[in-house]
């Protein structure tokens, strides 16, 4: 085989695959956009990058190579508010952060609770720079009063139900969803948050609350909808994926269905290890405001145990773009979301690895591997013969996010002018350069 057939090889660099359990320097070869071969044969790679062309070459000397990441919890907007992304603006966002697959929620407008609407994104997704899979609606309209063709949505290509953005407060109702998704093998993703303790609700109930005199929701609504939740899933032998985990108590009750051997998985997101209520009072940044709500410290320490000890499966971003008209009123009229596909890698690297809680193997198995085995999608390792998405990170790169550089179309994001460490150089959705650090 003569080296000139490659596409692309990245030399040098330590590949971190945890699928493979796989860690050390090697090259990797990538040939008609599959990953074609990894070696830690320096002779085989000065032979065969001698014959390349120089952008055929990617030298990663002191950088990780991932699987692509994933991120099983993202808002695209489209369709409805293209205004505040789109699927190729947000997939622009994607690959720079460093995700090469991304999971869109269903509260979009119309809801995607149909076939046509899944056929819509994923036909808008062909010419984007990352892999979309959908997540349909568990009810019509995400209303929570009847369940929607879940086995159409799964035919059109839906990798899982949620009614993401409210909770399926009807138990009937998520019983069957659960009874449904088993049937077809996918995951019912639960935002858990019980409604009637919530109402009206604007932060996390807390001492914070009421020293700003807001509204808040207690910790008990997300733990007391996650236990139904689980519980529900247990009755039926369902699975249940608790999104964006925020309470010290859900970690527990995930932990605890876990220990019992109810299929329970769990994702979290970086504001939720990284962010607490004491600071919206400082400026009352819209861009904090987020549903679930930011917790308390011990929350948060709560989050990161989850995280560090395997109750919690994934990382996932909860980006949620909103337009900035809407973020400049008072803090209780902002809608809740901010944007988190560019800055959730610095994150995982400033406030969990740096700070001693994960390894890069097991950050990047909770941004790869775990989703990708939760929701049965392809990719997540270098695995020969697999599409060749990776990422290429330089773990030592520091850099300060920026509003002015974000690809999403919206800026509601409450780290602008945070430092961070670590930094995506390249993202390759099928042997192809989508992203580059520059
Ligand atoms: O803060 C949030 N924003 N939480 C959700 O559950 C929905 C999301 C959105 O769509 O804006």
């Amino acid at each position: 085989m003569s080296g000139v057939d490659y596409d692309l090889v990245i030399t040098g660099g330590r590949v971190i695959d945890p699928a493979l359990g796989f860690g050390r320097e090697a090259d990797v070869y990538i040939k008609a956009g599959k990953i074609d071969e990894i070696t830690t044969d320096v002779d085989k790679s000065a032979r065969a990058v001698a014959k390349l062309p120089g952008d055929k070459i990617i030298d990663a000397s002191g950088s990780l190579v991932v699987p692509g990441l994933i991120d099983m919890h993202v808002h695209l907007r489209e369709p409805g508010r293209e205004d505040k992304e789109t699927i190729v603006s947000g997939c622009r966002a994607a690959a720079a952060g460093g995700f090469t697959s991304v999971c869109c929620m269903p509260n979009t407008d119309p809801v995607i609770d149909n076939q046509e609407t899944v056929k819509f994104v994923l036909s808008r997704a062909e010419e984007a720079d990352a892999n979309v899979y959908v997540i349909g609606a568990i009810t019509k309209m995400s209303k929570g009063r009847e369940l929607a063709e879940i086995g159409d949505l799964v035919k059109a290509g839906a990798v899982a139900i949620s009614d993401d953005g409210g909770f399926v407060q009807n138990p009937e109702i998520m019983r069957r969803a659960l009874e449904y998704a088993r049937m077809f093998d996918i995951p019912v993703i639960s935002h858990a948050e019980d409604r009637f303790l919530s109402a009206g609700a604007v932060m996390n109930e807390s001492f914070q609350s009421s020293r700003l005199g807001m509204k808040g929701s207690p910790a008990v609504a997300e733990v007391i909808a996650v236990l139904r939740d689980i519980k529900l899933a247990e009755f039926v032998g369902g699975r249940v994926h608790i999104a964006h985990v925020s309470t010290a108590g859900a970690v527990g009750a995930v932990r605890a269905a876990k220990a019992e051997g109810v299929y329970a998985t769990a994702e979290a997101c970086p504001h939720h290890f990284t962010l607490t209520d004491e600071e919206i009072g400082k400026e009352f940044s819209t861009s904090l405001r987020v549903n679930p709500p930011l917790r308390t410290q011990k929350d948060v320490e709560a989050v990161i145990e989850g995280l560090v000890d395997g109750t919690i499966d994934c990382i996932a971003s909860d980006h949620a773009p909103h337009a900035e008209e809407e973020k400049d009123v008072e803090f209780d009229q902002a809608p809740p979301g901010m944007i988190g596909l560019e800055t959730t890698l610095g994150l995982v690297k400033t406030r969990l690895i740096d700070r001693g809680y994960l390894n890069w193997a097991d950050a990047i198995r909770k941004m790869t591997y775990n989703p990708a085995r939760i929701l049965k999608l392809p990719g997540g390792t270098l695995e020969i013969g697999s599409a060749a998405d990776i990422t290429v990170i330089d773990p030592e790169y520091r850099w300060t996010v920026s509003e002015k550089k974000f690809r999403s179309k919206s800026k509601n994001s409450p780290f602008v002018g945070w430092k961070l460490k670590g930094k995506v150089e390249y993202t390759i959705l099928g042997g192809r350069v989508v992203f580059q650090n520059k």
